[in-house]
């Protein structure tokens, strides 16, 4: 079993948002072997790299989405977002510093905050869009 698995509940989008979580949930499991096989901090260095720019870039794009579907939550959404950027850095200069248990670390914080931003915080998309889709329909009564 994989250390963290896409779930259909994780749906948001059925496209770009989903293919980015997607991908984001592959590197972290690549990352979580490379620390639990000991992989050296050259290779884990570079993984935890990737995935914090992959992160940042889908933060960024997922933002660009919401804007341009009109989603009424944005600002709010950004600052989730933002938090978890900041904490991510901080890891990582942690991780540079020489710590190495910190890699195990990220991939859980990881794991963890993308698993309940997707199911809380990206669902809210999710709903926003059904809505808008379900919109001429619910006039009709
Ligand atoms: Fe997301
Ligand atoms: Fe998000």
């Amino acid at each position: 079993m994989a250390y963290f698995v896409w779930a259909q509940d994780m749906v948001i989008d059925g496209g770009a948002i989903d293919e980015e979580h997607k991908k984001l949930v592959d590197l972290l499991n690549t990352l979580h072997d490379a620390t639990s096989q000991g992989r050296g901090r050259e290779v884990v260095g570079k993984l935890l790299g990737e995935l914090i720019v992959d992160t940042a870039d889908h933060l960024r794009n997922e933002e660009a989405a919401m804007a341009a579907a009109g989603f009424p939550n944005l600002e709010r959404h950004k600052i989730g977002h933002q938090a978890f950027v900041d904490e991510l850095h901080k890891l990582q200069q942690r991780y540079q510093q020489g710590s190495i248990s910190v890699a195990a670390q990220l991939s859980s914080v990881l794991r963890d905050w993308l698993s309940l931003h997707i199911r809380r915080n990206d669902k809210e998309l999710h709903d926003f869009l059904r809505q808008q889709q379900r919109g001429p329909a619910q006039t009709r009564r």
